[in-house]
């Protein structure tokens, strides 16, 4: 098959493959799409924790983007972690030169293991400036409750929290609900016009290392297709859940999840 899109990641490298840059290109990948990339940090990992953060220089992330898609350009973007000011800086900087509108942030701020991955002015700078360029915000939990400075418990909390997201800037949010601590997950959809609440049973595992990443990766994916916005939450949320019923239970800690799982192949190696 050839490609069907055409998709700049701009995030974060995790060595052990199961979040970040990584999981992105993967989803993209099996789910049709061509992945291009500007990396922003480079992190020493592994299932159980983050051991070191490597930041790329700004204008390195700014020439990758604009060098990119000056040649090939891409259908959407999907942001990851962006980990301080100067970088947040460098890719508006960047984005205005290039000018496309399907712009996806993950706003990536607090690992699986609980460790902070970006600063605290990096946070305010995406607050006042990154958020309202983005067509789909779709932060966790946690990266709602410090954006919107307020405790999310419940459903009602996370519908209230997104409101206050909408009235940021972004045009749409996903806020996913994986933290939640119900036998029910639940992810909230909301723009000005419509509120569509995904409900799924929580699977019992502990791997679901870089679910937050392969979701917003895969959505970025139908969209660049032209899929309207709900739909392609709705496929994404399916095919994240999938892939963390089918995951391999690599690793000593919070494993990866299957981003194969769209995929058949025919062919036999032996
Ligand atoms: N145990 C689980 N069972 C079913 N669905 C899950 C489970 N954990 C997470 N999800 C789903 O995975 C998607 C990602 O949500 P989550 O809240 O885990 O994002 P995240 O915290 O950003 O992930 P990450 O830690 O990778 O950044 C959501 O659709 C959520 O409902
Ligand atoms: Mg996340």
């Amino acid at each position: 098959m050839k490609p069907r899109s055409k998709i700049l990641i701009i995030a974060g490298s995790d060595s052990s493959g199961g979040a970040g840059i990584q999981a992105d290109i993967k989803t993209i990948t099996s789910l049709g799409g061509y992945a291009m990339t500007a990396i922003t940090a480079i992190t020493s990992q592994n299932t159980n924790g983050v051991f070191s953060i490597f930041s790329v220089n700004p204008e390195e992330i700014e020439k990758q983007i604009i060098f990119t898609c000056k040649d090939i350009r891409p259908d959407a973007i999907k942001i990851g972690m962006l980990h301080s000011s100067k970088v947040i800086h460098a890719v508006i900087k960047a984005l205005k030169r290039i000018k496309i509108k399907k712009i996806i942030l993950d706003p990536v701020m607090v690992a699986k293991g609980g460790e902070k991955l970006i600063d605290n002015s990096a946070i305010k700078t995406l607050k006042k400036d990154l958020i309202k360029k983005t067509y789909l915000l779709t932060p966790n939990i946690p990266e709602a409750e410090i954006l919107t400075d307020m405790k999310i418990k419940n459903i009602n909390d996370m519908i209230q929290s997104a409101k206050i997201l909408l009235n940021y800037g972004a045009q749409n949010i996903l806020l996913k609900g994986g933290h939640l601590k119900s036998k029910y997950l639940v992810d909230i959809f909301l723009n000005k016009n419509q509120i569509k609440i995904f409900k799924n049973k929580k699977i019992k595992t502990r791997n679901t290392h870089g679910t937050g990443c392969t979701l917003s990766s895969a959505i970025t994916s139908f969209l660049s297709c032209g899929k309207p916005i709900i739909k392609s939450c709705e496929l994404g949320v399916k095919y994240v859940n999938q892939a963390i019923r089918t995951n391999p239970g690599y690793g000593k800690g919070n494993g990866p999840i299957n981003h194969l799982n769209s995929i058949v192949l025919n062919r036999k190696f032996k």
